[in-house]
């Protein structure tokens, strides 16, 4: 079992996601309906779960696993979203991906970046990951300025990588290495330390991703 910290960050805070935080998930996640569904992971087969209590339990128990940690996000004191690291890979790989969603009334205010840089330190600095990867679809201008805030690196365009809302979907890959962070995203970030146009997708990439796929 690896330890899911707690971490804060001015008014930000991520700390592990808990069983108690059923009502409060469940009510984010009716609230924001249509505010998240297009961004949603579905299930291939078509199979859609409501059992928010479940959907815990499970991270939890892949977390147990130490294969990932499912955080709860919170603006001053008060649940407003998630953020999950999975596919922890140890070893040779060193690796792990980062998703997250914050409800609408909490957008706008730095929330998400401030907790994908917690996030990331703690996966760099105590895991020892070597690798923080964040995928996003083209179309998702407010996930994209995430990590451009970060400088997260464009790694390059996945086609039909990720079910969501129904349908594979491309994603546009990021990625950051521990090398290049050396004191922590969050500091290279809050002093202005992150190079220009490291976290832009390239103009190329963005045509690429517009090209519609014969198949
Ligand atoms: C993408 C998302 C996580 C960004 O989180 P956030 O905490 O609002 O991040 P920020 O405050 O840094 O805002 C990022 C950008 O969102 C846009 N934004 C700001 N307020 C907004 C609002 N009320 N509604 C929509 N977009 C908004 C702005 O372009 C902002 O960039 P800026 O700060 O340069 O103006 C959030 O919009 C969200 O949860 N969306 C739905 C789910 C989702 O897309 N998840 C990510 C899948 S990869």
């Amino acid at each position: 079992m690896t330890t899911i910290p707690t971490l804060t960050e001015g008014r930000t805070t991520i700390r592990p996601l808990r069983l108690r935080d059923t009502r409060d998930l469940d009510a984010a996640l009716s609230e924001n309906r249509s505010w998240l569904r297009q961004w949603e992971a579905t299930n291939p087969s078509g199979f859609t779960s409501h059992d928010v209590r479940g959907s815990i339990r499970s991270l939890q128990i892949n977390a147990r696993a130490g294969l990932g940690l499912p955080f709860a996000i919170e603006l001053d004191g008060r649940f407003v979203g998630q953020l999950n690291v999975s596919g922890i890979a140890y070893g040779s790989l060193g690796s792990a991906t980062i998703g997250y969603w914050v409800t609408q009334s909490a957008a706008g205010h730095g929330v998400t970046p401030t907790a994908v840089a917690l996030a990331t330190d703690h996966c760099f600095g105590s895991l020892g990951l070597h690798r923080m990867e964040i995928c996003i679809r083209p179309e998702n201008g407010p996930s994209l300025r995430v990590v451009e805030k970060l400088g997260f690196r464009y790694e390059g365009l996945r086609r039909r990588y990720i079910h969501i809302n129904g349908m594979w979907r491309d994603h546009f890959c990021f990625a950051l290495v521990a090398d290049e962070v050396p004191g922590g995203v969050l500091r290279r970030w809050r002093e202005g330390l992150v190079p220009p146009g490291q976290g832009s997708v390239p103009p190329e990439a963005l045509a690429e991703s517009a090209r519609s796929l014969p198949w």
